[in-house]
């Protein structure tokens, strides 16, 4: 049988990505993060002169896309294509813009689905996106779907950007929340919206160690 999977899904900003990494760390299983290949596959566009609204140009790039993974020794995890480190590049506001952009057009979801799918090995997977629990492990056993107000998530975005040294604006960052919640919610392939399964979690005014204590209390009661 198949390697359990608990899917994390939701926008941008709700504390999924904190969230994953810590079950995965504390269930010691693989961790899957999914919008990292979305941004891989804008940047890898920028790379090699593809327009963003090119799609069968971006599909072609998202099917052949050499990418790797690898955690620094200080935990981080690094992201490479054709073997160059873009970690950095893929994490701007540009980046994000960009894997948006691609995620929805519905050639380079279906190239990027299978190459999903291999995370799922033993002894589990949690797995970080928009679909995971919708279309790429729909038959997972534990489904959680994280939210939170645009505002604090705006606020959180903008607190980890400053301590990266990012010059950000606090109104341009929300802009950019809400107009990409739009496009994700509003797209016609792979909405973002919760499994009929999921179980919704509204982080707004919780704190992780909370939501990660809420979450781990899920996992127990699967069993
Ligand atoms: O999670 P992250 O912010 O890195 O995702 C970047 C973008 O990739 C999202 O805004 C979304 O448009 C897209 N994405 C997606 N499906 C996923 C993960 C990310 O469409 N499973």
């Amino acid at each position: 049988t198949a390697a359990p999977v608990i899917t994390v899904d939701g926008p941008s900003g709700a504390g999924k990505g904190t969230l994953s990494h810590m079950l995965a760390e504390r269930l010691g299983w693989h961790f899957l993060d999914s919008g990292a290949l979305y941004r891989v596959t804008g940047q890898a566009c920028l790379i090699e002169g593809v327009s963003w609204g090119d799609e069968a140009a971006v599909a072609a790039v998202a099917r052949h896309l050499e990418v790797s993974f690898s955690a620094a020794d200080s935990g981080e995890i690094l992201v490479a294509y054709k073997g160059c480190d873009i970690s950095r590049d893929i994490r701007t506001e540009e980046g994000g813009r960009g894997a948006s952009t691609v995620a929805a057009i519905p050639a380079v979801r279906e190239a990027l689905l299978q190459r999903q799918r291999e995370f799922r090995r033993p002894p589990g997977l949690v797995a970080d996106g928009r679909d995971m629990g919708t279309v790429v492990f729909p038959d997972a056993p534990l489904k959680l779907f994280l939210t939170a107000s645009a505002g604090e998530r705006a606020r959180r975005r903008y607190d980890q950007l400053l301590a990266k040294g990012e010059n950000v604006s606090l109104p341009r960052l929300l802009e950019d929340i809400e107009e990409r919640d739009a496009r994700d919610r509003s797209r016609p392939v792979a909405p973002l919206l919760p499994a009929e399964d999921a179980v919704v979690i509204d982080s707004t005014a919780i704190p992780v160690a909370e939501v990660f204590a809420m979450a781990m209390r899920e996992v127990a009661a699967k069993g």
